[in-house]
C-alpha cells in the first residue's frame, strides 16, 4: 500500500487523486492547497510539514508547478526518504543534478514521466532504451499548444494571432501563451531527456532556441506550395564534441511522420544502435493522460522501483558548430552575412546555404533586436 502526500489539486493533482482513489493500492493521506476546496477538505492542510514529518506518508506527488516552493517542498520529502513523483518540468529541468543527486543520497525514488510529453510513457521507454543500447539522438514535436497552432495555420489559411486566440479559447494555450510559443517548455523537456539519454547534465539556458511567435500565413502558403510542412522541432544528439542541443522550426517533407501530427497531439523518437529509431506519439497534456503517467510513476515505485532514470551524469559540452543545414529566413533587414548566405528565394524569404545550428542561432538573435518579426525555419529535406 502506498501512502501519498499529494501537493497540488489543480488539473492534474485532481485527475491523480480520482484515480488513486479507485485502487486498493494507494490512499491519498493528505493533500497540500492554499484556497478551501470543500469536497477534500478532510484531507487538506495549507502546511507543507503536516506532510513532510508525517511518517505514514512514503510518497510525494508534487504537481505545483513552477520552481518555488515546489524545488524546496521536494528536496524535504527526498530528505525525509519520502519517494517522490512530479509532472514538474520546470524545476526537473533546472535543478535536475541537485534532485537526482539528493534522491540518490537518499535512496529513495525520484520519477517524473508525466514531465516529458503528458500521458505519452516516453522517459520510461528512453530508460529502457538505454540500459542496453547507445540513444544516439532524442527528436520530436513536445509541446501540444504549439503543433495545435501550426497545423491549423497549414490546415486553413489564418494569422497566428487569430489562432492563438482561439488556443486560448479553447484552453490550449495559457494566457501567458510565451513558454508554449517561445520554446521554453520545450527545452526543459529536451534537457531531461537528452540528461537522461546521454548521461549528462545540460543546462537549460545553453541550448539556443526558436519559437513559432513570428510565423506568417504568408510563410505558411509559400512552404505549402514547395511541398513542406513546418513543425517545431526539438533536437538533442551525440557528437564527436559532446552533445548538440537544439529547437526551431523546422521544414519536413510531407512524407515525415511528424509531419501528420495533427491537432496538440506530440511526437517524440530516440535513435539507438540497435532499434534504430523509436517514436512515442500520444497526449502530451490534459488531466486524465498526465495523471495517467503520475499514477504509473506510483505503480512501478509499488514494484520497487528506487532509482532516478539514469545515474549520475558527466557534463558534456554543449556545442551545435557541427551541426550544419539550410535555412529559410524572412527578415525585413537582411545584412551583410546573411546575404554572404543567400542562395535562393521561398517565397517572401530567403534560403541560405549550409549554415551551423550555433552561427544560424547566434545571428538570429541579433537580428531580432533589428527586425522583432523575423522569422527561420530550418530546411533539413
Ligand atoms: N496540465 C497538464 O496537462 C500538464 C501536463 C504535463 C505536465 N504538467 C505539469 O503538472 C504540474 C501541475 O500542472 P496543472 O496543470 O495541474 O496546474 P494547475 O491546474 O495550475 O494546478 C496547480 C495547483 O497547485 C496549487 N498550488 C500552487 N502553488 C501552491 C502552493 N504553494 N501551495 C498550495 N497549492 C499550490 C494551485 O492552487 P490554486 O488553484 O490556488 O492556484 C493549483 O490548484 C505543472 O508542473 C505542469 O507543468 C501539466
Amino acid at each position: 500500500m502506498m501512502n501519498i502526500g499529494l501537493l497540488g489539486f489543480g488539473v492534474v493533482g485532481r485527475g491523480v487523486y480520482e484515480q488513486a482513489l479507485q485502487r486498493e493500492d494507494m490512499s491519498v493521506q493528505r493533500i497540500l492547497v492554499r484556497r478551501d476546496i470543500p469536497e477534500i477538505a478532510a484531507l487538506a492542510t495549507r502546511n507543507f510539514e503536516d506532510i513532510v514529518t508525517d511518517p505514514t506518508i512514503d510518497t510525494v506527488i508534487e504537481v505545483l508547478g513552477g520552481l518555488h516552493p515546489a524545488y524546496e517542498y521536494i528536496c524535504a520529502a527526498l530528505q525525509a526518504g519520502k519517494n517522490v513523483v512530479t509532472a514538474n518540468k520546470a524545476v526537473v529541468s533546472a535543478y535536475y543534478n541537485q534532485l537526482t543527486s539528493l534522491a540518490r543520497e537518499h535512496g529513495a525514488a525520484l520519477r517524473c514521466t508525466a514531465a516529458v510529453g503528458g500521458g505519452i510513457p516516453w522517459l520510461v521507454n528512453l530508460e529502457r532504451c538505454r540500459r542496453l543500447d547507445t540513444v544516439e539522438r532524442v527528436s520530436g514535436i513536445m509541446n501540444g499548444t504549439s503543433n495545435y497552432i501550426m497545423d491549423a495555420m497549414h490546415k486553413a489559411p489564418v494569422s497566428f494571432d487569430e489562432i492563438l486566440k482561439k488556443a486560448q479559447d479553447l484552453g490550449y494555450a495559457e494566457a501567458d501563451p510565451s513558454a508554449d510559443i517561445d520554446g521554453d517548455d520545450i527545452r526543459r523537456k529536451l534537457v531531461i531527456s537528452a540528461n537522461i539519454a546521454f548521461d549528462t547534465q545540460l543546462a537549460e539556458e545553453s541550448v539556443p532556441m526558436f519559437g513559432i511567435r513570428t510565423v506568417t500565413d504568408g510563410d505558411i502558403a509559400a512552404f505549402r506550395s514547395a511541398g513542406y510542412v513546418c513543425k517545431l522541432i526539438a533536437t538533442a544528439q551525440r557528437t564527436a564534441q559532446g552533445v548538440a542541443a537544439w529547437l526551431e522550426p523546422t521544414l519536413l517533407g510531407t512524407s515525415a511522420l511528424e509531419a501528420a501530427v495533427p491537432a496538440n497531439y506530440n511526437l517524440i523518437s530516440f535513435d539507438s544502435a540497435y532499434l534504430g529509431r523509436q517514436s512515442y506519439y500520444g497526449q502530451g497534456a490534459g488531466r486524465f493522460p498526465t495523471a495517467s503517467n503520475v499514477t504509473q510513476d506510483c505503480l512501478d515505485i509499488l514494484a520497487g522501483q528506487r532509482h532516478f532514470y539514469a545515474g549520475e551524469g558527466t557534463a558534456l559540452p554543449l556545442d551545435n558548430s557541427a551541426i550544419c543545414h539550410s535555412y529559410y529566413v524572412r527578415t525585413s533587414a537582411p545584412d551583410a552575412w546573411l546575404t554572404r548566405h543567400t542562395v535562393g528565394q521561398l517565397g517572401g524569404g530567403i534560403l541560405t546555404d549550409s549554415v551551423s545550428v550555433e552561427e544560424m542561432h547566434a545571428w538570429v538573435q541579433g537580428q531580432l533586436q533589428r527586425d522583432n518579426h523575423c522569422f527561420i525555419a530550418a530546411v533539413t529535406k
